[in-house]
Parts: C-alpha cells; structure tokens; sequence
C-alpha cells in the first residue's frame, strides 16, 4: 500500500482532534508533520492540544507553531462561540497529560515549504482552521503552487449559508485575505465546506459504542464528542448529532470517490456585506488552469462507515 506524505494544519478544536485521529488510523497517511494555528482557540492553546493528542497515541509527530493571529491585524480574540462548540480549552475541557514534546523549532509556513521541494506531488497538504499559514509559506516561496501535491481544506460555503455569518464559514471567516490568496494562487486544492460536511452527522449512538471498548483513548473521544454533540443540540444547529468537519476533508484527500464536485475558479469576498464568502469568480471562468474542485454532494453512509471502523479499530488500542 503506498502511503501518502500529508501535513494536517489544525486549529484543534474537537472535530480537528478527531481529523488528527482518523488521519494517524489511516494505514494510507504518513502523517509527517502538524501546523498549528489560531481559530478555534489561540496558536498556543491549539499546538497543546495537538500534541497532549498525539501523545495519548504514543505517536511522535512533530508539531510545528503556526500563525497566532489573521493576516493584516496583530491580535487574536477566540470567538465565544468556539468556546461553546470546543469548551474553553479546545478540547471540550477536558484534561489530557502534559505533552512530552515541546513544539518543533520550525515555523509552520517554514516546514510547509521544506516539505514541498522535499516530497512534491507525493505531498498532500490538509487545512482545517484558518489559511493564513499557507497564505505566509505561499508569501515565501511562490513556487509551492506548483510543486505541491494537493491541498485538501475544510472551509468555506458555496451553495448553503454560512456559520458565522450568512455569508461566511468559520475557517474562512478567519482569515479571508489569506484565503482569497490561496483561492487564487493556482493549487491543485479541494474546497471540502459546508455544503457537504453538514450532512456528516455522528451521534450519540456512534460515541457510545466507542465508550464501550472501554480503553482510555476510546472513552476520552466518546466524551469529547458527546460535548460538541451537545453544543450543536443547544445551539440549535442540528439536533441530531455533530458534522464532522475535519475528519471529511482527511477522508476526500485519501478518497476522492467520497464526494462529487464542481470545478470552478474560486474566489473570497473580503469586504462589504459577503465578507468571507466563498464564490466562483466571474473574471476567471474561462480559465483552464486555476479551477478548485468544490465539494457539493457526499456519500455521507459511506464515509461514516468508513469513519467508524477506521476509528473503533484504533481507539480500542490506547
Ligand atoms: O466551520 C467548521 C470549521 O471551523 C471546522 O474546521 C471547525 O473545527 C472550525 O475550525
Ligand atoms: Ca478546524
């Protein structure tokens, strides 16, 4: 089986902890590095996460800090809906051992770009929080655009509303300077948003057969996901269960198969009343090149079997 290169940028978060899971299951991912960022909570509070994560795996994955805050503005405030999403610390509250590893002595945009002219199109590049690290590593070294693999990201909206505004999805949200760059720098990219993800409900039923395998790893996500189930059902944004983000955008990078899409040359509104927007960009669509492929449609059975196995198969071992 040949495994593919990837680096996940997470800005963990409950559903990045379970993309980071279902990405070191994954037989098919060699897992060669994370990026942290700002979003869900701050850069600090997220490379903690990922790495109290990889520990509880016993995995030895570098953990490389990435950008504390959007391009153009030097703070960052995490949004107090996050922290009813997440809970306060990421991670739904709850207390993990202190990590092992301190994060690597690399900036994330900096390994991205090693990573780029070390593996090339054997690279597959995997946001899921805000796309300013890549915005930064592009900003660096133009030449990434071509030599990458294929980036992969959880983000944006095209043909439903938006979750923090009615035009915009949190991750781009975020940052949309860096992801209307990204939009438009010519990445071979999959555009995995809203339109797909929220029809990826796990539920309570799912947490609970985790619950009983009993291991440590096995009980601590059952709990972990139970909070952000709840969260959905108090805030009203889906009563039946949680979408899983994170984990679709690792699952379309591995198997394409798993949704349908438009190609379309992507652009984000980043002023006025469409802030964040995710859209096809009317100056572009002649272009051959430069087109993302959106996610539109998913075969949401599929990829929740997939989900599950993969994830009770390795949970019940730590
Ligand atoms: O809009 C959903 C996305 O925003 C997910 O990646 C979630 O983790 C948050 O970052
Ligand atoms: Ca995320």
């Amino acid at each position: 089986m040949t495994e593919k290169k990837v680096i996940l940028d997470l800005d963990t978060g409950v559903d990045d902890a379970l993309a980071l899971a279902y990405a070191i299951a994954n037989p098919t991912i060699d897992l060669i590095g994370v990026i942290s960022s700002y979003g869900n909570n701050t850069q600090v509070q997220t490379t903690e996460n990922s790495l109290k994560l990889i520990d509880l795996f016993k995995e030895d994955i570098p953990v490389y800090p990435g950008a504390n805050h959007p391009s153009g503005v030097d703070d960052f405030q995490v949004m107090p809906v996050s922290k009813q999403i997440h809970g306060d610390n990421g991670i739904a509250n709850l207390t993990l051992p202190i990590p092992t590893h301190s994060p690597a002595p690399l900036a994330g945009s900096d390994f991205l770009i090693q990573a780029v002219h070390q593996y090339g199109k054997n690279l597959t590049y995997i946001p899921t929080g805000p796309l300013t690290n890549l915005a930064i590593a592009l900003k660096k070294d133009p030449e990434i655009a071509n030599l990458i693999g294929h980036i992969t990201l959880m983000g944006g909206a095209l043909t439903v509303e938006g979750n923090v505004t009615e035009a915009a999805e949190a991750n781009i949200y975020q940052d949309p300077e860096a992801a209307n760059i990204v939009f438009t720098a010519g990445f071979p990219l999959t555009m995995v948003g809203l339109d797909v993800t929220l029809r990826t409900l796990l539920t309570k039923k799912e947490t609970a057969k985790w619950r009983r395998l009993g291991s440590r790893a096995s009980k601590f996500y059952a709990d972990l996901t139970d909070f952000y189930i709840d969260a959905y059902a108090d805030l009203d944004i889906d009563k039946q269960g949680c979408a899983l983000h994170d984990p679709l955008a690792v699952s379309v990078a591995i198997d394409p198969t798993f949704i349908s899409t438009i190609s379309l040359p992507m652009k984000v509104v980043t002023k006025g009343d469409n802030y964040g927007r995710t859209i096809g960009d009317k100056s572009r669509l002649m272009n051959k090149t430069d087109v993302a492929e959106v996610a539109t449609n998913v075969d949401a059975e599929r990829f929740l079997n997939s989900f599950m196995d993969e994830m009770t198969n390795f949970l019940v071992n730590f």
